[in-house]
């Protein structure tokens, strides 16, 4: 991997709970990917892992889309947000909002998510639900580039889970989310890597 100065500039979106980005915060102290958590970002106020981030000593950020008029404005002052914090790519972590393509387009290569599904299956919501009912084998979740098209850009790495007799969807979300958490600090390192080998390219170009 190329020798860089300081590590990545990190992000990390939630919505809720936020045991997605404890597992990204742990791994990036731990030294296992090379990238400082330096903003922890919410849509609601009252995202439960806001106070976990806090209490890392991580800054922290709650910006209530309800209180804008359209998508657009709301990501702007989002896009100002990181602004502030220098941050450098973005890690969407149970981040439950659609981004548009004017947020998505200037982040494309800087910007993953961990979806609930074995993409390009059950993009969307109640991914085990719809596993349970179509009868599927196995479940599981995958890591992915973020582009325009909600879950669709290319995927960096996945995890899977059999579905078992009697699964519910919470039973199956219970099991899938423990896998979740061994594959998102995995594919972080990956898709940092792959970054920070593109950033040597270009250096190398100019
Ligand atoms: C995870 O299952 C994630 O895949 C989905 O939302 C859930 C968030 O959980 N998009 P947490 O907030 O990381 O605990």
């Amino acid at each position: 991997m190329p020798e860089r100065e300081e590590p990545v500039r990190l992000a990390i979106f939630i919505s809720g709970r936020g045991s997605n980005m404890k597992t990204l915060v742990e791994a990036c102290l731990d030294g296992d990917v090379v990238a400082k958590p330096v903003l922890v970002l919410s849509n609601s106020y009252s995202a439960a892992g806001l106070e976990w981030a806090s209490e890392q000593g991580l800054p922290i950020a709650a910006i209530d889309h309800r209180a804008y008029d359209d998508r657009e404005s709301f990501e702007k002052d989002v896009q100002q947000t990181l602004e502030l914090h220098n941050v450098e790519f973005i890690a969407l972590a149970g981040f439950m909002r659609v981004l548009t393509s004017w947020f998505t387009e200037q982040w494309e290569g800087r910007m993953i998510n961990i979806h609930p599904s074995l993409l390009p299956k059950y993009p969307g919501l109640h991914t085990h639900k719809r596993a349970i009912e179509a009868g599927d084998a196995e479940a599981g979740c995958s890591v992915h580039w973020v582009t325009e098209g909600v879950d669709e850009g290319a995927v960096i790495d996945q995890e899977r889970v059999a579905i078992q007799e009697g699964d519910t969807p919470d039973t199956l979300a219970e099991r899938v989310l423990e896998r979740e958490h061994i594959l998102y600090p995995r594919a972080l390192a990956k898709a940092i890597e792959d970054f920070l080998d593109r950033e040597a390219e270009d250096e190398a170009e100019a």
